[in-house]
């Protein structure tokens, strides 16, 4: 069996500002998890988190990078950029990029392939709507966004990570119970599986995220198919986030 090192991921989105991002993280600085943590910020913020975390061994991510490596792309920023400023991995598809900004499988795709060919880690997230969840189509769809966004893509499962994010727990306080999202990480592993083979499949560490906090923290880690957690609202609050990530590490 693969050994998979639990990730633990903030994703602050559009929230800050500078001093209450670093409040946040000011707790996590001299000490150490066995657990890998990031925190994804918005852009701006990046250099700074990683200035002031550089006594911590937390991971500084980006919420999303461009499809473009260079070029006449106003506001923009690329793979490259987020990975020379200091970044570790990059959120891909998230879904509220999905709903609002038009993204795509095929331009998640391009994505993964610019984060990996400058080695930022791709965190691929997927996920199905409430809409798509009522008309039992969750598996259909997750293995389009699988098929779609990674058949063609060259990688082995320790330089990727997937997130399944059900759009209809992000948000609402409605996580998915830990047998469904253990039902459905076991899915998602044993498509990969077909799609990129068994050592991938083994290798890949699969998140959840949708409503993650310190009370269901625990009983979502305990499955086997659930390496990490990828935590929205709650990573906000510097406490909350912590007890999230001493979950992790006593999991
Ligand atoms: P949430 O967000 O934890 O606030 O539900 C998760 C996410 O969007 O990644």
């Amino acid at each position: 069996m693969a050994e998979r090192n639990p990730l633990v991921i903030a994703n602050w989105k559009l929230n800050g500002g500078i001093d209450l991002l670093c409040t946040s993280v000011a707790a996590f600085i001299g000490k150490h998890f066995e657990t890998d943590i990031a925190i994804c910020p918005p852009y701006i913020y990046m250099r700074d988190m990683l200035n002031f975390l550089q006594h911590s061994e937390i991971i500084v991510g980006s919420q999303n990078i461009s499809k473009y490596a260079s070029g006449a792309y106003t506001g923009e920023t690329s793979a490259k950029m987020v990975k020379q400023a200091g970044g570790g991995l990059c959120l891909i598809g998230h879904s509220e990029r999905r709903q609002m900004f038009g993204e795509s499988n095929a331009s998640c795709q391009i994505k993964v392939n610019q984060a990996l060919e400058v080695n930022l880690m791709p965190i691929l997230c997927i996920g199905e709507n409430l809409q798509q969840r009522d008309a039992g189509v969750t598996k259909d769809v997750l293995f389009k966004q699988l098929e779609e966004t990674l058949g063609e893509i060259e990688c082995s499962g320790e330089q990727l990570c997937v997130a399944y994010e059900p759009v209809w727990a992000i948000g609402t306080g409605k996580a998915a119970s830990p047998d469904d999202a253990q039902n459905i990480h076991a899915y998602i592993r044993c498509q990969l599986a077909s799609i990129k083979g068994e050592d991938f499949a083994e290798k890949v560490r699969i998140l959840y995220g949708g409503s993650v906090n310190k009370d269901n923290a625990a009983d979502l880690l305990k499955n086997k198919d659930i390496d990490g957690l990828l935590v929205g609202g709650a990573s906000l609050d510097a406490e909350h986030f912590m007890q999230i990530c001493k979950v992790a590490d006593a999991n």
